[in-house]
């Protein structure tokens, strides 16, 4: 709980001074009821507050999931053509979005929240947040392939920055590779397009990781909320790996 002029004056409504004036003049009301007292305790959360008139959004709680993606599903809160969408799946009662985007046939790590802030910072080109994917492409990668998406490729005009790249696994049978990369930026179908770039179709394609968070022991499409440290953990990269 907290004292009526915080919570208006929180909500950018005006300055707690101000609010403390509109609550001596009577303008303010607590669910329904006009409220005169400057110390009167409310649930941000919950009251419904108004200010001559005008209701007060209520505060929300942040909430933060991640999601084992599963393939067929876009990343997004809804869709034209009526396809499921990611939001579908996350069964709570609070609004989220997703924090950047993956693939319709994508799977892995999915970020979702209503902290809007911790979403730039996230998606902001300057940070150097590592995302993990493997994938499965049409052919062999060569060695000297492997470097070269490693010291960047044209897409668009413009160089991929520096990436990791392991392969995982080559079946000369079946002529496909299994490939690890792991890349800082986040341009649209970024990974699809690096392989495009030297020949290669990626056939199915998974997030494994996004800085510390990973799906292990999660079957897609299982989700989970991330804990208030793993929160605090996200909040210092972003604001110190710049
Ligand atoms: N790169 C892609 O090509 N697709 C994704 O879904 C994510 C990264």
């Amino acid at each position: 709980m907290e004292r009526v002029q915080k919570v208006i004056a929180n909500n950018g409504y005006c300055s707690r001074r101000k609010a403390e004036e509109y609550i001596k003049q009577g303008k303010v009301k607590v669910n329904g009821e006009i409220v005169r007292e400057l110390g009167t305790l409310v649930d941000g959360t919950n009251d419904l507050i108004e200010v001559n008139g005008y209701v007060l959004e209520k505060k929300q709680e942040k909430v933060y999931i991640l999601l084992n993606k599963p393939r067929g599903v876009v990343t997004s809160t809804s869709d034209d053509k009526k396809r499921k969408v990611v939001t579908d799946i996350v069964n709570i009662p609070t609004r989220v979005y997703p924090v950047g985007r993956l693939d319709y046939d994508t799977t892995g790590v999915l970020l979702l929240t209503n902290d809007g802030n911790l979403t730039n910072l996230l998606l902001h080109p300057s940070n150097n947040i590592e995302k993990v994917y493997v994938a499965k492409i049409k052919g062999i990668l060569t060695p000297g392939h492997r470097r070269t998406l490693e010291s960047g490729v044209i897409i668009d005009g413009k160089k991929t920055d520096r990436a990791r790249v392991k392969i995982k696994k080559i079946d000369k049978k079946a002529n496909t590779s299994i490939v690890e990369i792991t890349i800082h930026e986040g341009r649209n179908h970024q990974v699809k397009n690096m392989f495009k770039a030297l020949g290669y179709q990626v056939e199915k394609l998974r997030r494994d990781r996004v800085a510390f968070l990973t799906c292990d022991g999660m079957n897609t499409g299982e989700y989970r909320f991330l804990s208030i440290k793993e929160v605090k953990v996200l909040y210092n990269l972003v604001t110190n790996s710049k």
